[in-house]
């Protein structure tokens, strides 16, 4: 009788012991909201001023007036279709979204199966979505837009059972404190006190973003950005303390060794199954972000490349965060739309095999074709990128038993199947492959190891 005492006792301690402390030891320990791994298939947003111009990619600005030398082809743009001594900032007013309808945007990415969205709040042009009161002049409330498009994105998207996230830079290329704390190197914290954490902070409490997508952190150390004390209160005392996840952009250095899950670098592809929960982000059009002007049907993912890509990303255990850029009046370019909508409707059928899954004991195989596994317990899934040439295939590693039971997803009734070795693998009979615009098939293999 003197165990539940101590029971009681342990679950207080425990309750206590749960705040982290702003060291990377103790944030990294968090273990990440269950819903995220889960989720497994995000749509990821980059809309902004950089949208106006819509020209080389979401990096104009820099590309045009941060770097040395600039780019010759964002110059002669300029050179040739503004007048002389025309300001980025004057691209703000052409920002004017007039035809964006949240609801429209939300019907489009909750039919792509996504299971959450992350758009922009803020990129390194520090144009913030949403009436920050540190961003003066230049936010989508005051000018552009005049329009809070966080705050109506994030009540679309909800309604339809999405988590929201918000994607938000970090550093500033052009912000004034930003550029003087840069020139004192980082010694000084003015951005961050004045004009970074302020805005953060009003930003989470006000949006309560389930994911803070953390980019723009390369230039400076963590202590700089105070990212631990930034993340141990989000973890502690937020709103959103106990769903929130994050990235791991947050200090030179912290890319693929701290914070939630790791993005690593833009579009990270591991070669085998890392250690540590991961996403994979990734854009429709392969050469940027934002919206281009310039974009040609040729430069975008086909979408057997999407789906190939998704399925590798999912059996290798990460998440798939897929891009469009919206125009700046506010529509969804609709060859992204048509990529989102295929994608969806390869998931209504594929779905069970993607959400909610585990990599399993193999994560892919090269048999008769290359093929990409994910599990749930005893039932393994085979994706297959490509028709095998005859209409069988053989699978090398799992291990069959007599209860095993293998199906195509979207075909009714079982398949034929005969072991392929003593120690294991089977030769499965196939049905015609269906011809889909996605040009994948999922083996079900129920009861094998
Ligand atoms: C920033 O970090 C410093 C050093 O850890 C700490 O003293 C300060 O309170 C932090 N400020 C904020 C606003 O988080
Ligand atoms: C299958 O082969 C391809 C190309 O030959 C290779 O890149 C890939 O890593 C192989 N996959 C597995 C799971 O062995």
């Amino acid at each position: 009788m003197m165990l539940a005492p101590f029971l009681i006792l342990a679950a207080v301690v425990a309750g206590t012991a749960a705040r982290y402390t702003a060291d990377w030891t103790s944030l990294d320990a968090r273990p990440l909201p269950s819903w995220y791994d889960e989720a497994k298939l995000g749509i990821f947003i980059h809309w902004g001023v950089f949208s106006v111009p819509g020209f080389g990619s979401e990096w104009f600005w820099w590309h045009w007036q941060g770097q040395q030398p600039p780019d010759p082809k964002c110059v002669d743009y300029m050179r040739k279709n503004y007048p002389p001594g025309f300001s980025y900032p004057e691209f703000a007013p052409q920002f004017h979204a007039q035809l964006f309808d949240p609801d429209e945007w939300a019907d489009i990415f909750k039919a792509s199966g996504a299971q959450y969205v992350v758009l922009t709040a803020k990129h390194h042009e520090g144009f913030t979505n949403w009436q920050s009161p540190n961003s003066w002049n230049w936010n989508s409330v005051d000018n552009g837009p005049h329009r809070d498009l966080v705050g109506d994105l994030g009540e679309a998207v909800r309604k339809r059972s999405l988590h929201y996230g918000l994607y938000n830079s970090l550093y500033e290329w052009f912000h004034p404190l930003y550029l003087n704390d840069k020139k004192n190197g980082f010694k000084t914290q003015d951005f961050v006190m004045h004009k970074l954490l302020p805005e953060i902070y009003n930003m989470v409490v006000r949006y309560k973003p389930e994911v803070i997508w953390s980019d723009g952190d390369w230039e400076a150390p963590d202590t700089y950005w105070n990212s631990t004390e930034l993340l141990a209160w989000l973890y502690n005392d937020s709103p959103v303390r106990d769903t929130v996840v994050t990235n791991d952009r947050w200090g030179a250095g912290c890319a693929c060794k701290h914070g939630g899950y790791y993005n690593c670098e833009d579009k990270y592809t591991p070669g085998q199954l890392p250690k540590h929960k991961w996403e994979k982000c990734t854009s429709v059009d392969t050469l940027s972000w934002g919206y281009r002007r310039n974009m040609k049907l040729s430069e975008l993912m086909s979408l057997p490349s999407i789906i190939g890509d998704l399925v590798q990303t999912v059996a290798l255990g990460g998440n798939y965060l897929l891009n469009v850029g919206p125009t700046p009046d506010g529509m969804i370019p609709v060859a992204f739309e048509e990529r989102l909508r295929g994608v969806g409707a390869w998931l209504k059928t594929n779905g069970e095999a993607i959400y909610a899954s585990k990599p399993w004991r193999v994560q892919g195989e090269n048999s008769t074709i290359t093929v990409w596994y994910t599990s749930k317990g005893s039932t393994v899934y085979a994706f297959m990128t490509v028709k095998p040439p005859k209409h069988t295939v053989q699978l090398w590693e799992p291990k069959t038993s007599a209860s095993t039971k293998v199906t195509l997803l979207g075909n009714p009734g079982p398949l034929s199947w005969v072991p392929l070795r003593p120690t294991g693998g089977l030769t499965v009979q196939l049905p015609d492959l269906p011809d889909t615009p996605a040009q994948a098939w999922t083996l079900k293999m129920e009861n094998v190891s």
